[in-house]
């Protein structure tokens, strides 16, 4: 039988290859320039505050609520939106240091914060989305009928709409 999430799973694997950006730009941080840095950084900066974030948002207002149904629990994704906002709150201290990189200042202490900052978020978002799938996946696809799985797509995709362009008018 096809798997209702496969959509979810889909774009998990249009996301990870951008994961993979983290660690080459935390793993480039101090032996490149600091113009290319600067870019590497922004590249990464433009993926999770334009597709990440949003991504993150459109779980929340319509994969979260419904793996808290299907398991009977309020709280049962509390843990896992506690891991959004982790990644909110790493994306702000990138953002900080892409503008002290911006001004110049590339000491060796903006390098170790940097390289902090991304390798932290790279471990956490592969976990993340292994807890996702291996854990929320299987329970949806033996839970949901293809209709409501459907309708749980069709509300994710709008929330990530509405989130882009959030995201966008705010740069
Ligand atoms: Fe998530
Ligand atoms: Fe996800």
């Amino acid at each position: 039988m096809p798997s209702v999430t496969q959509p979810l799973r889909d774009e998990h694997r249009e996301l990870l290859p951008q994961v993979e950006l983290l660690r080459e730009v935390a793993d480039a941080a101090g032996e490149s320039g600091p113009g290319e840095l600067l870019g590497g950084v922004d590249r990464v900066h433009a993926f999770l505050a334009g597709h990440l974030i949003p991504h993150a948002t459109a779980e929340e207002r319509a994969l979260y609520p419904v793996v808290n149904r299907v398991l009977g629990a309020e709280g049962a994704t509390a843990t896992m939106s506690r891991d959004h906002v982790e990644v909110g709150h790493l994306t702000e201290e990138l953002a900080g240091l892409r503008e002290r990189l911006a001004d110049g200042d590339v000491s060796g202490q903006e390098v170790r914060d940097l390289r902090r900052v991304l390798y932290g978020l790279y471990a956490l978002l592969h976990v993340h989305f292994a807890k996702e799938e291996e854990v929320y996946l299987p329970l949806l696809d033996a839970r949901l009928s293809a209709a409501e799985a459907t309708a749980m797509f069709e509300a994710m995709e709008a929330a990530a709409g509405e989130a882009k362009a959030a995201a966008h008018a705010g740069h």
